[in-house]
C-alpha cells in the first residue's frame, strides 16, 4: 500500500523568503488543503523587490507557472483563492482551468475607500475566484460563515433560520454604505484597509483586510489543516490562519517584507480575534488620529512603499 505525502513539518509557522515557485516546488504533491494568493497584478505597483511591469506573455506564462505549483501541492480535496485585478480576471480564469482547477464562485469584492482616480472611474473592486481541485469533494464550512439574513435583522420573521444565511458572492464589508447589496449575495463588501484604520500594519500597500481572509479560511478549511499564501505581502492570510488555529505558510521575495510580516504574525495570537468589524452592517472600522504606521518600517524601503500608497494604492492595486 502507498503511504500518501504529508507537509514537511520544518516548513510550516513561517514566510520562506524567496521565490514562491521555487519555495513550492521543495513541497510534495497534494500536501496543502487551502492556498489564497493575492499575486502582484501586473499593473506596475512599485513593490519592494519585485517588478509589477512584465510583458503580458511573461506575467501569464509565470501566473501559469505558479497557478500550476498551486495545483500540484493542493491535496485532491484542497482549495484555491485568487485574488486579481480587472486586467487579468478572464485570463488567468481561463488559465486556472485549463490548469484543471473548477470555479465554484466568481467572488467580487467591493470596497470602500479606494484611491480617488481623476481620468478613469475609481477602482472599488477586485476579483476573488474560488476553485477547487474536486468539483465533488471539497471543504465548505457554511455554518462558520453564515451572515444574518434579511428575515432575521428586518422582518424579525420566525421560520428564520437560526444560524443565518449563507454570504452572497459580491463581498460587501461596510453594507451600510451601500443600501444596493445584501449580506446573502455574491457581491461581498469589506473596506480596504485605508491608511487610517486600526488593523493597518504599516508597511505594505495591499494588506487585505483580516475579516475577508476570516471568511475564507473558516469557510474552507478546518483547524489544524495547512494554508499556504505564494504572496505573503504583510502577512494578512498567515496571521489570520494563525489566529484560526491552522498550520500555515508562506513565500515573499522582499526581506523587508518578511521581516515585518514575521512580527505581525508573532504578535498574533491562536484564538485572537480579527481585526477590522466583524459584522459590517453594524459597525464600521476603528481609525487612528494619525494613519497608523508601525515605526518599525522605517527601511528605505518601506519609506517608499508607504509613498507609493499614499499615491496610488488601489488606484493601481
Ligand atoms: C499584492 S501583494 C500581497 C499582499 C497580501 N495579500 C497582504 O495582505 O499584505 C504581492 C506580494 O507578492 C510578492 N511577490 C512578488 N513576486 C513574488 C514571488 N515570485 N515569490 C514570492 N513573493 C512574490 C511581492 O513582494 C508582494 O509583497
Amino acid at each position: 500500500m502507498t503511504q500518501s505525502a504529508t507537509f514537511p513539518d520544518e516548513m510550516l509557522g513561517r514566510i520562506h523568503q524567496g521565490d514562491c515557485i521555487a519555495g513550492m516546488q521543495s513541497i510534495p504533491d497534494g500536501t496543502v488543503d487551502l492556498v489564497f494568493a493575492d499575486p502582484p497584478f501586473n499593473i506596475g505597483y512599485d513593490y519592494d523587490k519585485y517588478d509589477d511591469s512584465l510583458s503580458e506573455e511573461n506575467y501569464l506564462s509565470w501566473s501559469a507557472d505558479w497557478i500550476g505549483q498551486v495545483h500540484r501541492i493542493l491535496k485532491p480535496n484542497g482549495t484555491f483563492w485568487l485574488a486579481i485585478g480587472d486586467e487579468y480576471a478572464a485570463e488567468l480564469k481561463i488559465e486556472a482551468k485549463k490548469l484543471g482547477f473548477t470555479t465554484r464562485n466568481w467572488v467580487v469584492w467591493y470596497y470602500t475607500f479606494g484611491v480617488h482616480c481623476k481620468t478613469k472611474f475609481t477602482r472599488s473592486h477586485a476579483h476573488l475566484f474560488y476553485f477547487v481541485k474536486n468539483a465533488k469533494d471539497f471543504t465548505f464550512n457554511r455554518d462558520a460563515i453564515a451572515v444574518p439574513s434579511a428575515r432575521q435583522l428586518v422582518y424579525n420573521d420566525k421560520r428564520s433560520n437560526p444560524k443565518g444565511r449563507t454570504p452572497d458572492d459580491t463581498w460587501i464589508l461596510r453594507p451600510q454604505d451601500c443600501d444596493g447589496f445584501s449580506d446573502s449575495e455574491d457581491t461581498w463588501y469589506f473596506p480596504r484597509v485605508a491608511g487610517t484604520f486600526k488593523e493597518r500594519a504599516g508597511f505594505h500597500g495591499c494588506q487585505m483586510p483580516e475579516q475577508l481572509l476570516g471568511r475564507i479560511i473558516r469557510g474552507c478549511s478546518d483547524e489544524g489543516q495547512v494554508v499556504l499564501d505564494p504572496f505573503s505581502g504583510s502577512s494578512t492570510t498567515l496571521t489570520v490562519a494563525k489566529k484560526l488555529g491552522r498550520n500555515f505558510v508562506g513565500f515573499e521575495l522582499s526581506e523587508d517584507y518578511v521581516k515585518l510580516g514575521t512580527e505581525r504574525i508573532e504578535n498574533a495570537t491562536v484564538g485572537e480575534a480579527l481585526r477590522g468589524a466583524p459584522e459590517p452592517k453594524v459597525s464600521a472600522p476603528a481609525t487612528t488620529t494619525k494613519p497608523a504606521r508601525s515605526g518599525k518600517a522605517n527601511t528605505p524601503r518601506a519609506k517608499r512603499s508607504r509613498a507609493n500608497e499614499s499615491q496610488s494604492t488601489l488606484d493601481l492595486k
